[in-house]
């Protein structure tokens, strides 16, 4: 193969062949094609793009670059949801056991966060001896036992994926359409499942901040979802305020115990049942949405879905007794309140500047190595569309030792006044199947 015509081939707007796509794959995996070739690649892909044709090649041979799950031993449907990435999005870690409460299988794949806040693995390890690393066969014991399981990328699954998207965060090609599209349903593709649900995120604290990129971005992914054998939708949905009210790893395992409890933040309640609903009735678990929503409430209310939650806990090796006791949970050195400097109405929360402050706390990580402080974050206490008097507690910072003046300033300039209130019960602004 001749990596330096394909990568002019592609600079100049040509389409890749199949066989050309496998070829590159495969030698970038095995090291004969170099990063920097690559780079170059990616960024050509960055300007021209991948026709349709081309995406499916490209996540295919992703995915035959590792091992693909078959689940043999995990009867029934198995369906899975990705967020593409929000600010308090703990969604997934009450979705999976409650979902699996209801009767379908959930084998999840999660990541770790790059930028401003933690991703699901770093929430989940914030439970006391919680592990995320599982090897193939472990993995499928947990979800045949329990029906859910949420752990990390393994070595062998889609190593194309782990060496590329390292590669691309430092090159600027994150921000790439149909790249995007091969790094997320490669390793959906690869973890076995039957169907997917995909929440796209729309806004200033999301990847795409306006709804025609977020319904180009959805449409893509779910045309190459099926393509690859899935069954698969995507909600597309509001991230210009934060979801719920805890931003921080402990503190939103806090929170999803809340929401399996019946005491979460009613945002965060509606966006579980939009988003568990369809994963039910993909799963064939559910007739229809408000089924599927009926389902869901009544796991919750029974309780059926915080015993799946406590059984993952001990089949992944983490301290149950956090869900009578979440002080089990690593908690910050102390609590420093942000109040309101005027009488008025509360319109939202900025959720980059929240995401920025958790931040600046320690809850995010800017590099693959950074160490993340899992006790720290911020705690919302004024919701939007809330009147409010001058020294009214906004919020609580859970601190130790770093970024505190930094991230007072930060969560001071995230509560807008007076605007009109914005945020929609459901979040939901528009679902592409
Ligand atoms: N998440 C992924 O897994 N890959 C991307 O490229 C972007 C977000």
């Amino acid at each position: 193969m001749d990596v330096r015509s394909l990568i002019q081939h592609k600079r100049d707007g040509a389409s890749l062949s199949e066989a050309q796509i496998n070829s590159i794959i495969g030698a970038y995996v095995d090291g004969t094609m170099a990063d920097y070739q690559m780079s170059a690649l990616a960024m050509a892909i960055f300007y021209q793009g991948l026709d349709d044709e081309e995406l499916q090649a490209w996540t295919t041979a992703m995915v035959n670059s590792g091992v693909r799950l078959k689940m043999a031993s995990v009867p029934g449907s198995k369906v899975d949801k990705h967020s593409t990435g929000g600010v308090g999005d703990k969604m997934s870690i009450p979705l999976a056991p409650l979902v699996a409460a209801c009767g379908a299988q959930v084998p999840m794949i999660s990541g770790r966060g790059l930028g401003l806040t933690g991703g699901t693995l770093d929430k989940l390890e914030s439970i006391p001896g919680f592990q995320t690393r599982l090897n193939e066969s472990d993995f499928e014991r947990a979800v045949a036992e329990n029906g859910c399981a949420i752990v990390g990328q393994t070595d062998d699954l889609v190593p194309a994926d782990r060496k590329l998207y390292a590669l691309r965060d430092v090159t600027g090609t994150v921000a790439c359409d149909p790249l995007i599209v091969s790094s997320i349903l490669s390793k959906k593709v690869a973890e076995g499942i039957d169907s997917l649900i995909l929440d796209v995120k729309c806004g200033s604290g999301a990847f795409m901040q306006d709804i025609n990129s977020a319904r180009r971005l959805a449409a893509r992914l779910v045309k190459t979802a099926k393509g690859q054998g899935l069954r698969c939708g995507a909600l597309i949905t509001d991230m210009n305020q934060p979801i719920g009210r805890m931003v921080g790893n402990a503190l939103e395992i806090r929170e999803s115990i809340a929401l399996l409890k019946g005491e979460g933040p009613r945002d965060s309640w509606n966006l579980i049942l939009e988003l568990g609903s369809r994963m039910l009735v993909y799963a064939k678990e559910a007739r229809n949405i408000d089924d599927g929503k009926e389902l869901l409430e009544s796991a919750q209310r029974r309780g059926r879905a915080l015993a799946r939650f406590e059984e993952m806990i001990e089949i992944q090796g983490g301290n149950p007794a956090i869900l009578e006791n979440p002080d089990l949970l690593p908690t910050a050195s102390s609590q420093v309140e942000v109040t309101s400097p005027r009488e008025g109405l509360l319109a939202s929360w900025s959720a980059t500047n929240i995401a920025r402050a958790a931040a600046v706390l320690g809850a995010g990580r800017q590099k693959v190595d950074d160490q993340i402080d899992p006790a720290v974050g911020i705690e919302l206490i004024a919701e939007p569309g809330q009147r409010v008097s001058t020294g009214d507690v906004l919020a609580i910072l859970h601190v130790n030792d770093k970024g505190i003046q930094e991230a007072q300033d930060l969560v001071a300039k995230a509560a807008h006044f007076d605007g009109s209130v914005q945020l929609r019960k459901d979040r939901v602004l528009d679902w592409i199947e």
